[in-house]
């Protein structure tokens, strides 16, 4: 009988102090090779890393918005060439695109809000690379952004993204790591990471998103830093509860 939403809330509870390698593994013994870890291009490296130790069989997919920067589209063939998997780029829809940039120019969230962009760069073409698969990985982390992802559990029916004929499962293996827990795994494991990391970056995004910040600043003021905090999610995981 397949799975229903409270018995992912109670393997979430299990699993909640569980090492993320650890996670990853029920993720690839229940899901493989139908999972897939979603990669953003920065320090969420660290599950291709743990991924490829595993020896399982996993997808990795990337959403290229066509606004990232040079270093991360150049890190993402990086990745593809180290652990030797083939990385799944995603693009949007061309005809979207052009209408938004025709009606809107190219700037346009600094205006309206990052929402209807992100929509048609992110949120659709996720929706295309999720309808292949049973269940994703994520590297959120709930130290990432008190405002909406401090209850983000490490195992869950994704409230979003599943549809009637497809139950998805998201597994978000670091949601309890910190900041400093990550990089220090990317440090002794000899992880390669993105170059906009040396840079003052920490989140990184899109390239007209996302700035470096100050030492003290929280990660998240260099994300859509035009916007409320409450408001710094892009529908990828808009199911998040928020504080
Ligand atoms: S975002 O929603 O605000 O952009 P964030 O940059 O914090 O997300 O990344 C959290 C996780 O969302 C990443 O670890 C990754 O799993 C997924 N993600 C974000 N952006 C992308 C992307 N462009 N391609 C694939 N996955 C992504
Ligand atoms: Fe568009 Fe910015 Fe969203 Fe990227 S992060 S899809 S450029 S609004």
């Amino acid at each position: 009988m397949p799975l229903e939403v409270a018995d992912f809330a109670e393997l979430a509870e299990t699993y909640a102090q569980r090492h993320p390698s650890e996670i990853l593994t029920l993720a690839f013994e229940m899901f493989s090779p139908s999972v897939g870890i979603s990669f953003s291009g920065a320090e969420d490296v660290v599950l291709v890393e743990m991924a490829s130790k595993l020896g399982h069989k996993f997808r990795v997919f990337s959403l290229d918005t066509g606004r990232l920067h040079a270093q991360t589209l150049r890190f993402l063939d990086q990745v593809r060439e180290r652990y030797q998997v083939p990385v799944e780029v995603f693009f949007p829809r061309p005809e979207a695109v052009e209408k938004l940039v025709r009606e809107k120019g190219l700037f346009s969230f600094y205006q309206d809000g990052h929402q209807e962009c992100c929509g048609v760069r992110k949120v659709e073409p996720l929706r295309r690379a999720l309808s292949t698969l049973k269940a994703w990985v994520t590297g959120q982390r709930r130290d990432q952004s008190p405002s909406t992802r401090s209850f983000v559990p490490v195992i869950q029916a994704d409230p979003t993204f599943s549809t009637p004929t497809n139950e998805l499962v998201k597994f978000n293996p670091l949601a309890n790591w910190s900041s400093r827990q990550v990089w220090d795994y990317i440090r002794e494991h000899k992880v390669p990471f993105n170059p906009l990391h040396e840079r003052g970056f920490i989140s990184i995004g899109c390239e007209p998103c996302t700035r470096a910040v100050l030492p003290g600043q929280h990660e998240r003021e260099g994300r859509w830093w035009w916007e409320e905090a409450t408001r710094k999610e892009c529908g990828l995981h808009s199911g998040n509860k928020v504080a």
